[in-house]
């Protein structure tokens, strides 16, 4: 079985969804409640076990790196004024020196294509990639489950979610072998946004992937597809014609972070969830509602 302790997140998409918000800003710094939604996939890579992170990033993306560097006046003045709490929420997840990589992905040509970006830093390790604009709340990790998963097969893992029937049309469908079996099934094939009366199956890729690292064969010579993107859905779906790929459900609840109803429905669920805010932040539902 192949190595598994390195994370992949594409970050190089223009964000458009979220536009004026993301003209000079990346979405994946956007936040729920006071946490990019970058660093809550980060911190579900590392309860996952994950050691090294590879991040694709693009022009407007610097304050990502920053995000995950010290910021030394900052410190300096948390510091002088012994704000423990304030300076442990600004370095106390960091990771060591020398556990991440950023790549300039240079052109946005899909995710297939920022997948295919990590190529060098990969080798022939089996990898995963997160999207952060799916957001996983659940007790054990979304990227856990999916390690699992590898962990008993060796294959790659994709973790998928129901979806409505009528929502097909917004994700690469699975086309499963059978029927879930101890939320698992083997994966036949699967396809990009299907319309509602073509999908094989209600089963959602949900942005979570445990990949062979040799998915970068398939994206070589995957062409663009769907919106005139290089899909990892078109890569994935040619090699699992040959390679054995298997969907695992994931338990728990997700947040689809990168259109405004769900970004708005995740920053209540986890306002709600917060100590200090939740019982205000009811009261203030309840005079909006
Ligand atoms: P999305 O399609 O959700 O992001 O891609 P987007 O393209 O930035 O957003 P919209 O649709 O224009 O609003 C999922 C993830 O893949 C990354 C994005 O940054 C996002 O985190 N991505 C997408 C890349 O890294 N490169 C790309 O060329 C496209």
């Amino acid at each position: 079985m192949k190595k598994l302790k390195k994370a992949v997140f594409p970050v190089g998409g223009l964000g458009t969804r979220f536009l004026p918000a993301t003209k000079a800003m990346p979405k994946e710094m956007l936040t729920l409640v006071d946490k990019p939604i970058i660093q809550y996939v980060f911190e579900e890579a590392i309860a996952a076990g994950f050691e090294e992170f590879i991040f694709i990033t693009g022009r407007n993306k610097n304050i990502i790196n920053n995000h995950f560097d010290h910021n030394y006046e900052l410190q300096k003045a948390l510091n002088d004024k012994a704000k423990k709490e304030e300076l442990e929420q600004t370095t106390g997840w960091m990771p060591e020196p020398g556990s991440i990589a950023f790549i300039r992905q240079q052109e946005p040509l899909g995710l297939g294509h920022a997948v295919w970006c990590a190529r060098n830093f990969i080798g022939d390790e089996a990898f995963a990639v997160l999207l952060p604009d799916e957001i996983m709340k659940s007790k054990k990790p979304c990227l856990q489950q999916m390690r699992e998963a590898y962990e008993q097969s060796g294959s790659s893992i994709i973790a998928v979610g129901e979806v409505e029937k009528k929502d097909t049309n917004k994700y690469g469908i699975i086309i499963p072998n059978g029927e879930l079996k101890n939320n698992s099934v083997r994966v036949k094939g699967m396809v990009e946004k299907p319309k509602p009366e073509d999908a094989p199956s209600n089963l959602a890729i949900i942005g979570r992937y445990i990949l062979d690292s040799d998915i970068f064969k398939y994206l070589d010579r995957t062409q663009k597809g769907a919106g005139g993107e290089i899909q990892l859905t078109d890569a994935m779906a040619e090699m699992a014609k040959t390679y054995e790929y298997n969907a695992v459900k994931f338990e728990g609840q997700r947040y689809d972070c990168g259109n405004k109803l769900g970004f708005i429905e995740a920053t209540i669920a986890f306002a709600l969830e917060r100590k200090d805010l939740g019982d205000d932040v009811k009261k203030l539902i309840k005079k909006y509602a």
